[in-house]
């Protein structure tokens, strides 16, 4: 797909997600995406994609199939439980031939015969009974946010005893429709101990969140959901061809067009409405800035502490703990694909508080450093970035920390 560069300012400006924050390498030491964490291609490419990159991605199994490519769920039919621990590459040799390489297809968001919207994944169809939403009774308007709904969401990869994936789902249950925050997202994930790798930095086993846009989008506090609007009112908008006028099957970010798609609602000009975009999305940056900081702090605190043989271990494991939900926090909004448009005031509450948790957690594992007479180290925003540098600096070019990446991680300061 040929792809417009420099539209946006937090996306697409260079194909690499990790080093525009560096704090993130600290964040995501011991999971295959803190090797290698590139800006997607888009629907067409997705699963040729997920083709070229390092192998340690695929190490979940088939299982990583179940967004990327339409016949996912036919493929669970023929091998049920053993499709998602079966190696990446055997089960994607089930797909035909032809199609090894497609991405998103029509069949995925329509019924071929009626043309109608339809859910395709028997992933959302059982989380959306889990939150007592019939699947059977959706309107037009909710489904077209809901197909998007499919992918564009967190789940988690239940594992067993050996660390095999056996499943997939939405931890939505304890959510509701109109409702699901990352609080409902933790309680299941620690409930069910949906913990899928492992830590380093604090070495500890921890779950995973992945691109909640719809999570986020869908709940108290985005003023477009609230009225009604649907991901495809911003991001399919009608296009005149000839006499007709059709959706947009494009799929991108509605700066790419200069804010066509909101102007369908809002009779303000695109320079008024991308500037409210960027003032929404500087702001969200801080915020994560600051909070992705502060975790990462917590991190490398606890880290010393643990590499202090007499460290009170009543603090650190509290300071673990306080970690882990720090980081869920932190994550939600850094996976989502919006820096925070989707859901302004939202982003910036979980974003709160995971810069308290984070400064909780730093301070209990500091605590259990102190106590044994030593002294911890000093680390602040300039010390983390020179302990990436050093650590995880990049060795082939292609992952790690790349010092000539253009730095996104900003604090606003009064001009
Ligand atoms: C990711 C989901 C998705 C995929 C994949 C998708 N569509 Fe659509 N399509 C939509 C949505 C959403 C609408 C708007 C429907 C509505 O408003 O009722 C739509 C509308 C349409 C319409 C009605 C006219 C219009 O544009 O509003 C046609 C025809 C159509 N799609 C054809 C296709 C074809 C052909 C493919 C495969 C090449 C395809 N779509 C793939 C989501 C999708
Ligand atoms: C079958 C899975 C699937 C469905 C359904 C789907 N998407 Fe996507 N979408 C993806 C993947 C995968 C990517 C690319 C990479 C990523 O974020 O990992 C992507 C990328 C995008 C992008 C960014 C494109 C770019 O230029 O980088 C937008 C915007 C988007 N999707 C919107 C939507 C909307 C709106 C819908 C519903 C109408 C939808 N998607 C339905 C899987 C899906
Ligand atoms: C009110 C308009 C609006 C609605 C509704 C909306 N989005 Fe967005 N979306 C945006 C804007 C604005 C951005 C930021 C684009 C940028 O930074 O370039 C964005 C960004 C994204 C991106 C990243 C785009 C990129 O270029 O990488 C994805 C993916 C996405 N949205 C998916 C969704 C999904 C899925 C839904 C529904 C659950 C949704 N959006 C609802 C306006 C909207
Ligand atoms: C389908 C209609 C629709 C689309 C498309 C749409 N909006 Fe809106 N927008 C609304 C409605 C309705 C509100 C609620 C306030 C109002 O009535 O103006 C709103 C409110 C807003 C607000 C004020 C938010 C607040 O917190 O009070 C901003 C800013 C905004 N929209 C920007 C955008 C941008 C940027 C886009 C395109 C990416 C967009 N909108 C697309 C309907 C839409």
């Amino acid at each position: 797909m040929e792809r417009t560069k420099g539209y946006s300012k937090y996306r697409n400006d260079d194909e690499d997600r990790l080093s525009p924050w560096p704090f993130q390498f600290v964040l995501f030491d011991g999971w295959g995406m803190g090797i290698e964490y590139n800006e997607p291609n888009g629907h067409t490419d997705m699963l040729k994609d997920q083709l070229k990159i390092d192998a340690a991605r695929k190490k979940a199994g088939g299982v990583c199939l179940t967004c990327k490519t339409p016949y996912a769920p036919e493929l669970k039919e023929r091998s049920r439980v053993d499709y998602f621990s079966k190696p990446y590459d055997e089960v994607w040799k089930e797909i035909p031939e032809k199609h090894r390489e497609m991405g998103v297809v029509c069949a995925d968001c329509h019924d071929p015969k009626t043309m109608d919207l339809r859910i395709n994944r028997w992933t959302l169809i059982e989380a959306l009974k889990a939150i007592g939403k019939d699947p059977d009774k959706l309107t037009r308007q909710e489904l077209r946010s809901l197909v998007c709904a499919q992918c564009h969401v967190t789940y988690s990869i239940p594992k067993d005893r050996d660390n095999k994936s056996i499943g997939l789902l939405f931890p939505w249950k304890n959510g509701k429709w109109g409702n699901i925050t990352i609080e409902a997202v933790i309680k299941q994930i620690k409930d069910e101990n949906l913990r899928e790798w492992k830590h380093k930095v604090t070495d500890q086993k921890i779950g995973h969140i992945r691109h909640p846009e719809f999570e986020l989008f869908a709940s108290p506090g985005s003023v477009h959901w609230a009225a009604g609007v649907a991901c495809a009112d911003c991001h399919m908008p009608y296009e005149r061809v000839g006499k007709e006028k059709i959706s947009s099957h494009r799929w991108e970010s509605p700066l790419k067009k200069n804010m066509k798609a909101c102007m369908q609602c809002h009779n303000q000009s695109p320079e008024w409405l991308k500037e409210q975009v960027l003032n929404i999305q500087d702001r969200v940056n801080h915020m994560f800035t600051k909070a992705g900081y502060s975790v990462a702090r917590a991190a490398l605190m606890v880290e010393a502490a643990e590499k202090n043989p007499r460290s009170d271990k009543t603090l650190i494991k509290k300071a673990k703990e306080i970690y882990e939900e720090a980081y869920y926090r932190n994550t939600w909004i850094g996976a989502e694909n919006s820096m925070g448009f989707h859901n302004p005031p939202e982003a910036l509450r979980v974003l709160g508080d995971a810069l308290d948790q984070g400064r909780q957690a730093e301070m209990l594992a500091r605590e259990a450093i102190l106590k044994t007479g030593a002294s911890p180290p000093e680390i602040d925003m300039a010390r983390i970035d020179a302990i990436v540098a050093e650590r995880y600096k990049t060795k082939d070019g292609k992952t790690g920390f790349k010092p000539v990446v253009k730095r996104k991680a900003a604090l606003l300061t009064q001009k």
